[in-house]
């Protein structure tokens, strides 16, 4: 809608924020944290529920303001009337009727939103349930696959119409597990284990973020959810069951050199170079680098993965993400080169 030249400015802001608002509204994928396009079985709950409660709230209004409105015109004393006021002091059917209706309104809104929470957790699962662990770290997250033997940071990969049960742990501070579109969102606290059980149904990448206050760089501590389908998942689980690659020679062989050496090695695994123990999984550490190649962003998902972004963050990461407790390495450029050629050979 454009505001005629005539127009004054203040005409213009308004239609110009009507307009924004209403496309603000209007559900489209490319908000990446839209809650309002469902791609599992409990996003659609909760965007059923929203519906519902929308749709009652409007004939709320509708009704509440409409008899205000009736009451003005129709009962309202007017000048010069003799008439005296209603003296009425009760009324049994109107009492019933506005105790019953909003009692059946709130029975209606309980009755699918206990539903929707007893989904998200149910009390057993099914046979073929893929079970994902996800640790909350400062600011990353991580991704175990226990039945599976994968691990994965900051992608999750998960397959469509197979039940997936997610145990979330933190070992440091609150945070809070967010995927609008797959899984809606759930904290992650020291020392309790919370619990998400969905289906995923519509092939797509999906996006995360922590929604707990938690740090310096609580923003940056995002994430990214790979829905595919099962014969690509099962592609993925493969590619990363696969050890890692072992450079031959070049930039690369000089990098994985560079990396046994420097301090990376004490944080980070790469299977068969670097390595923790299971228990130490869940302490202080890095990401699993055993395949870092194959992922498409990095830093707690907030950069795509390319060999500047990679450079970029290895020289300075408390630029890039304050509070990270990477340490800056001081590398010379060459050295910077080789170490970035061998980790985006990673696939
Ligand atoms: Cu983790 Cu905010």
């Amino acid at each position: 809608m454009m505001a005629r030249s005539g127009q004054p400015a203040v005409t213009r802001v308004i239609f110009t924020g009507l307009a924004l608002f209403a496309a603000g509204c209007k559900p489209q994928t490319k908000y990446p944290l839209d809650t309002l396009a469902p791609a599992s079985n409990i996003t659609r709950s909760f965007y059923n529920i929203f519906v519902e409660v929308t749709v009652l709230d409007i004939i709320v209004l509708i009704v509440v303001v409409g008899a205000l409105l009736l009451a003005i015109a129709v009962f309202s004393t007017r000048t010069g009337s003799t008439r005296p006021p209603s003296v009425k002091h009760s009324d049994l059917y109107l009492e019933i009727a506005w105790t019953s209706i909003p009692m059946l309104i709130l029975i209606a809104i309980v009755v699918p939103t206990l539903r929707a929470i007893l989904q998200t957790q149910p009390y057993a699962w099914a046979k073929d349930t893929l079970p994902v662990e996800v640790i909350a770290h400062q600011w990353w997250w991580e991704f175990h696959y226990p039945t599976l033997g994968v691990e994965t940071a900051d992608e999750l990969h998960i397959p469509t119409g197979k039940t997936i049960h997610f145990e979330l742990f933190s070992k440091d501070v609150i945070h809070s597990f967010f995927m609008p579109q797959v899984g809606g969102k759930r904290d992650v606290i020291p020392g309790q284990v919370n619990q998400i059980t969905l289906v995923a149904d519509v092939p797509g990448e999906y996006y995360g973020q922590c929604t707990e206050f938690c740090g310096d760089s609580h923003a940056n501590m995002r994430f990214r959810v790979f829905v595919q389908t099962p014969a690509e998942f099962q592609q993925w689980v493969k590619s990363q069951l696969a050890p890692p690659v072992k450079p031959s020679g070049g930039p690369a062989a000089a990098g994985a050199k560079i990396f046994a050496d420097a301090p990376c090695a004490i944080c980070h695994t790469i299977r068969g170079v670097s390595g923790f123990s299971k228990e130490y999984t869940y302490g202080f550490r890095g990401p699993d680098l055993t395949h870092f190649g194959s992922r498409t962003t990095l830093a707690g998902s907030i950069m795509d993965n390319t060999p500047q972004n990679v450079a970029l963050w290895i020289r300075n990461p408390d630029e890039v993400k304050p509070g990270a407790n990477m340490p800056t390495l001081g590398l010379s450029g060459g050295e910077m080169n080789e170490l970035v050629a061998y980790l985006e050979s990673l696939k």
